[in-house]
């Protein structure tokens, strides 16, 4: 059997079987020990390796089905717990966009066939899909800024375009809206059934995956809403930074992430020895397949298990796909050690935390409006947050991720306010680098919103090194 085949039929038991998984002898899923601080050992998949447990060498499959996230059973998430004296104020979700078809075609090579149309006898299904295409069929362009309402609202086409959401990206999104209903509104009532439109903020970039990925969180969580409540905000920047995106020494950090990236790539030479087959293969010179980030392409072909493609030359295979693989972890590795990444990260995350807790301190007065925000992007809009927050050992956003902030008063103490974070459904705020020592400090169970603020209007900028303590003397420091 063709070795990604073989891969497939395991992949389906990942959401079923529990232990035993033959197909990964060699990976290490599901760590044995007890999870420390603040980790939840009844997270399965986890999001945070555990330094403890798990082996130094990661698995690349392995690594690659976390990022498919193809949908399976229902997740346990740890969303919404808190102690009962705790009444939930606000929601912050932010999102990567669901599958998509990738964004760059390997040269010389068949595209994969994959039918972007939604469609009720195609795995992964939703019981609300058909239900969402009808809804969305109903939508109209009041309910956009300007361009989103040239956007389609549902993907579309029986051969995917570029980039476009798939029906996987759909009903993910559609999964994570009903948990977060399921937890958010049903159980804690965080919106009245008569909510209005000013109770909620949206907000995503111009592409058709994001605002698509957006709409089916949305509809999961509110089925059937009335679209004249809603109205969604076009983001111009992946950083969702509009109106402070200026800031030079940011760009200085990203330029240096990148010659470090450049620098690793050379030394491996493993790697390069597979662009070298691979080119061959399709009879490219290396540099142009190279060029074409091949490992966008090579995930959809696993994700939606469709073989690697084949030329006269021979086919791209599952060990090319490894070394790549292999390769991404490895500067993921780098990434955190060299901290060029985590300065770029605490400036371009800054302005969308301190527009979060912004949002958070207005609710704190009793203000009942955007009390369920989300913000519809890119994987590169979440690994700069969640650098920036000190989560420095969440994976890599796979498709569909989702972090949350939430907010919380203590009714025994109604000017107490905290905040809960969560990725991807694991509770990481003890985690997070404003209140990693809290239990150490303070008995309080949760951690305060005071930790947060006081992180992101001065004490993250501490990171860089510099003399800055705001955002704009850190965006313009001269000795840098
Ligand atoms: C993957 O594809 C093969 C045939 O190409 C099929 O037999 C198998 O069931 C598929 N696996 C999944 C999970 O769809
Ligand atoms: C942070 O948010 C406040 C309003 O909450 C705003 O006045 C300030 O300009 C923002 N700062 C930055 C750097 O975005």
């Amino acid at each position: 059997m063709n070795k990604l085949k073989h891969l497939f039929m395991c992949l389906l038991a990942i959401g079923t079987v529990r232990h035993n998984l033959p197909c990964f002898v060699s990976v290490h899923l599901i760590p044995v020990s007890t999870p420390k601080n603040g980790m939840s050992s009844k997270s399965r998949k986890r999001i945070m390796p555990d330094p403890v447990t798990e082996p130094p060498v990661t698995d690349p499959v392995y690594e690659a089905l976390l990022y498919c996230n193809i949908p399976s059973v229902a997740e346990r998430s740890m969303e919404g717990h808190a102690p009962h004296h705790f009444k939930l104020v606000s929601v912050h979700v932010f999102i990567r966009h669901g599958d998509r078809y990738p964004l760059y075609v390997i040269p010389k090579t068949k595209r994969p066939e994959i039918d972007c149309t939604l469609v009720a006898n195609r795995k992964p299904y939703h019981p609300k899909l058909e239900a969402f295409v009808s809804h969305m069929s109903k939508g109209s362009g009041a309910s956009f800024e300007s361009p989103l309402n040239s956007l389609p609202l549902y993907p579309n086409h029986p051969l995917c375009e570029m980039g476009e959401l798939t029906q996987t990206g759909v009903v993910q999104h559609l999964q994570n809206g009903q948990l977060l209903r399921d937890i958010y509104l049903k159980k804690h009532k965080l919106l009245p059934n008569d909510w209005s439109a000013d109770q909620l903020y949206l907000e995503t970039t111009g592409k058709s995956r994001t605002l698509q990925s957006g709409l089916a969180l949305l509809y999961g969580f509110l089925p059937d809403f009335d679209w004249k409540k809603i109205y969604f905000r076009h983001q111009p920047s992946a950083l969702f930074c509009s109106g402070s995106c200026y800031c030079p020494v940011r760009n200085q950090y990203l330029e240096k992430e990148q010659r470090r990236q450049y620098l690793l790539r050379l030394k491996n030479s493993q790697l390069e020895k597979t662009y070298g087959e691979m080119a061959k293969i399709v009879d490219v010179p290396t540099k142009q397949l190279r060029a074409a980030n091949p490992i966008d392409s090579m995930l959809c072909h696993f994700c939606h298990n469709v073989s690697f493609p084949c030329t006269r030359n021979g086919c791209v295979d599952m060990e090319h796909f490894k070394v790549i693989k292999t390769h991404q972890i490895e500067d993921e590795r780098e990434r955190r050690e060299k901290k060029l990444y985590l300065g770029y990260s605490v400036l371009g995350a800054h302005p969308i935390l301190n527009q979060t807790i912004g949002r958070m301190q207005r609710a704190t007065e009793g203000r009942k409006e955007e009390l369920f925000a989300l913000y519809s992007a890119h994987d590169v809009t979440l690994s700069p947050v969640l650098s920036a927050l000190g989560l420095s050992e969440a994976r890599f956003p796979r498709f569909a991720a989702r972090l949350i902030f939430e907010l919380w008063q203590d009714r025994e103490k109604p000017s107490e306010h905290s905040v809960r974070i969560l990725y991807n459904g694991v509770d990481v705020t003890f985690h997070t680098s404003f209140c990693q020592d809290h239990h150490k400090r303070s008995p309080k169970p949760m951690c305060p919103l005071e930790n947060l603020v006081r992180f992101v209007k001065r004490d993250m900028f501490v990171a860089l090194g510099g003399s800055g303590t705001n955002y704009y003397d850190a965006c313009h420091r001269e000795e840098f």
